[in-house]
């Protein structure tokens, strides 16, 4: 029976179908490891952040595989009590070398990561100054940071400052403006319009300020920056650096990087990593063959860097605005959310999955197709997504 609970739900329901808002689970099949709809037909999916194939690589598969059968499908316990493995430790090894770091740790997920360590950092200094509310963190976030740092930042219930998109001077004049604890979180590639934030200058700014550094590499990790490095290998003085496994890695999961301080520190003080079960083995071993195929990956992510300037010239050309992406990842705006989900709609009869990407992922008024180019997208499929695009997308 209905309740007066489910009649509002509807209600709100309705009003985002009214707007082109409301969103719907879709279940695809998976057909000679792409992509297919529902008669089986093959789709070309450039919604995926698989940006360099790992997930189905022959190595991160049956290392998945191996270390489910020798270890177990799961870890049935949290990190501090017995769910840290060997292999958990040698993973968490591996990863910080990949970064170039003193230590890291896993976290369940990204959206884990970023919605508590920011709040256990804002947290910093309560053990030995409790009370000193002198010490009371603000944060200064980039309006386009991710749902996760956004969550995190309120979570961390103090003053937060959000700064215009990669505006520095706006920034700088923020941070100006307070005597306290200072953190500044960004990503280093943004999810949903491909564009890069200037960590040197923003390492630069956050120093003069005495600002703790905190950078997502989500987008970054495995496809940008000296082998897959990320950007902020090449960066010094970034203080926090995480980033997910599950995007250019194909796997699962998330780690923080930084000193063997910040990390024994989140050890002790960070909810999300602390209460909750461990990383389960198959994802370990996913995990760990990535980090052994990523550093050699150069040629793909040329091809990928390629493709994507390939795909934001033939858009330029059209009239359709790629904002100021410089990744793989190409946003292209159409506007209105229903233009939007016709423009999706287009694709699809062609064989190519791009979802549509509307508010409150993205700001009203730019809605867009985000087109994710990886290294499994061959040239003729390239060549044909050029032409249905030119084809179905309005010239502006
Ligand atoms: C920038 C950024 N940070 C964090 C996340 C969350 O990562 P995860 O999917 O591992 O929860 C995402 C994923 O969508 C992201 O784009």
């Amino acid at each position: 029976m209905d309740s007066a609970f489910d009649d509002l739900l509807r209600e709100e329901l309705e009003a985002l179908e009214t707007r082109a808002q409301r969103r719907r689970l879709r279940g695809f099949g998976v057909m000679d490891g792409g992509l297919c709809d529902g008669n089986g037909r093959p789709l070309v999916d450039l919604s995926s952040n698989d940006y360099l194939g790992l997930s189905r690589h022959p190595l991160v598969t049956t290392r998945a595989a191996e270390w489910a059968r020798r270890h177990g499908a799961g870890p049935p316990a949290s990190r501090l009590v017995t769910g840290t493995r060997d292999i958990t430790l040698a993973v968490e090894e591996k990863l910080a070398a990949f970064k170039g770091r003193e230590a890291a740790l896993l976290f369940s997920s990204g959206f884990q990561a970023n919605a508590t360590v920011i709040p256990a950092l804002a947290r910093l200094g309560t053990i030995v100054g409790a009370g000193n509310t002198a010490n009371a963190t603000a944060i200064f976030s980039d309006e386009l940071n991710h749902a996760s740092i956004i969550h995190g930042a309120r979570a961390a219930r103090c003053p937060v400052h959000v700064f215009r998109h990669n505006d520095l001077d706006h920034l700088d004049a923020l941070l100006a403006g307070h005597a306290g604890r200072k953190l500044v979180a960004t990503e280093s590639v943004f999810s949903m319009d491909g564009d890069r934030a200037d960590l040197g200058r923003l390492a630069q700014v956050a120093a003069r300020h005495g600002a703790l550094l905190y950078v997502d590499e989500a987008h970054a990790t495995g496809i940008l920056g000296p082998q897959g490095r990320g950007l902020a290998a090449a960066v010094p003085g970034i203080d926090v650096v995480m980033g997910t496994l599950g995007k250019a890695f194909g796997a699962f999961g998330a780690y923080v990087a930084g000193s063997r301080a910040l990390i024994d520190w989140l050890t002790n003080r960070c909810s999300g990593f602390i209460f909750t079960t461990a990383l389960p083995p198959p994802v370990l071993g996913a995990v760990d063959a990535a980090l052994e195929l990523v550093p050699g990956m150069d040629a793909e992510r040329a091809r990928v860097a390629a493709n994507a300037q390939r795909l934001r010239a033939a858009l330029a050309a059209q009239g359709i605005s790629t904002l100021a992406s410089t990744t793989q990842i190409v946003p292209a705006v159409i506007g209105a959310e229903a233009d939007t989900l016709a423009a999706s709609a287009a694709l699809e009869a062609e064989g190519f999955v791009a979802v549509a990407i509307r508010p409150p992922t993205v700001a009203a008024g730019s809605s867009r197709l985000r087109l994710a180019i990886n290294s499994t997208l061959t040239a003729p499929e390239l060549d044909r997504l050029l032409a249905v695009l030119a084809a179905s997308l309005p010239r502006r």
